[in-house]
């Protein structure tokens, strides 16, 4: 998600999910070509299964983006042909690109032709007027025929006019039966569903219609939804939180070492302890002390105790 998630965010979200597949936020295919690749597409080991998403229109460029991304080591190339934002538009990609599945197939096939990992497509179920369910079979039918096996479906429309890519992604209302449907109508393609999946026992429903499910918000503000789909449909042991910070330790003081500085890294931990006594406390103290020149993990630590001071005051 873009703005939000990073590989310091991936790196903290596998330890919550061990089997989930994660992505990055989308990165453009001009900048992985003509920009800084180790900036960009740089990422720890520990993220895997990781894909990159990319955004674009042009297939050549697309199939050479792709082609960087595998060299470094992602495990998967996805398409972003949900994304409704303005600047997105203006530069002919994301969700307006669902007004174009022949040129989506272009794309799809010329990123097949160059790689050898699974090329995924991330959409929506429609844009503007073209929001009729044949409209999404058209758009699907197309993809398969370009050799797309995977695809992601965010289940709302999107409004290319009038609505920020905020509303876009409250307004529109989600429409879960249409990404079933488009299942049962393509029983050979991998769908995977998105849009407002809050917990496991909303992932664990949606797995009896659809192949696989995709969390965003939630997984960023209550990020330990994630160790409970992961135990919900892995059986993974649920992990201590503590437990999952002090993971996080090494990793910390290596990014540390490398120049890094702390609020980068724990900014996404903050919400770790949602709905535990003390969380307030917790995510206060860090996110007062993160930026502090020189912080390490001792204000992670100060963070805990400061949590269980406030928890115990809010139990007795
Ligand atoms: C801040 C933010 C940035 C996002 N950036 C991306 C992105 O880069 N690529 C993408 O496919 N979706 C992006 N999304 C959309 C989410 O991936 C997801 O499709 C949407 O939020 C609906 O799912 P959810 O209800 O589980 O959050 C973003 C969402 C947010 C809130």
């Amino acid at each position: 998600m873009m703005d939000w998630t990073d590989t310091h965010c991936r790196v903290f979200h596998r330890q919550l999910a061990p089997h989930a597949r994660l992505y990055t936020e989308m990165v453009h295919a001009h900048a992985v070509v003509r920009g800084d690749r180790v900036r960009l597409l740089g990422f720890d080991s520990s993220e895997h299964p990781v894909a990159l998403q990319l955004g674009g229109h042009e297939p050549v460029e697309l199939a050479a983006a792709a082609r960087i991304g595998v060299e470094f080591g992602y495990d998967e190339i996805n398409l972003n042909v949900g994304c409704p934002s303005d600047r997105v538009q203006s530069g002919r990609f994301g969700a307006c690109l669902m007004r174009e599945p022949v040129l989506v197939a272009d794309c799809v096939a010329a990123m097949r032709a160059a790689v050898s990992v699974p090329v995924t497509v991330k959409c929506r179920i429609g844009v503007d007027e073209q929001d009729d369910y044949e409209d999404l079979h058209r758009f699907a039918e197309t993809l398969v025929g370009a050799g797309l096996e995977v695809l992601v479906v965010h289940a709302r429309k999107a409004w290319l006019h009038g609505l920020s890519p905020k509303e876009n992604r409250e307004v529109p209302p989600l429409n879960y039966p249409r990404v079933v449907r488009l299942k049962q109508e393509f029983p050979q393609l991998t769908i995977v569903v998105n849009g407002g999946i809050v917990d496991a026992d909303a992932a664990k429903s949606h797995l009896q219609n659809v192949d696989g499910v995709m969390i965003g918000r939630a997984a960023y503000h209550d990020p330990y939804v994630l160790a409970r789909c992961e135990h919900a449909l892995c059986g993974t042991p649920l992990p201590l939180r503590d437990d999952v910070l002090r993971m996080l330790e090494p990793y910390i003081a290596a990014q540390l070492r490398r120049g890094e500085v702390l609020h980068h890294i724990v900014r996404h931990v903050l919400g770790l302890y949602l709905g535990e006594p003390g969380a307030r406390a917790f995510r206060r103290h860090l996110s007062e002390h993160m930026r502090v020149p020189g912080a390490d993990f001792r204000t992670v630590e100060a963070a805990l105790a400061c949590m269980r001071e406030h928890g115990q005051a809010r139990a007795a």
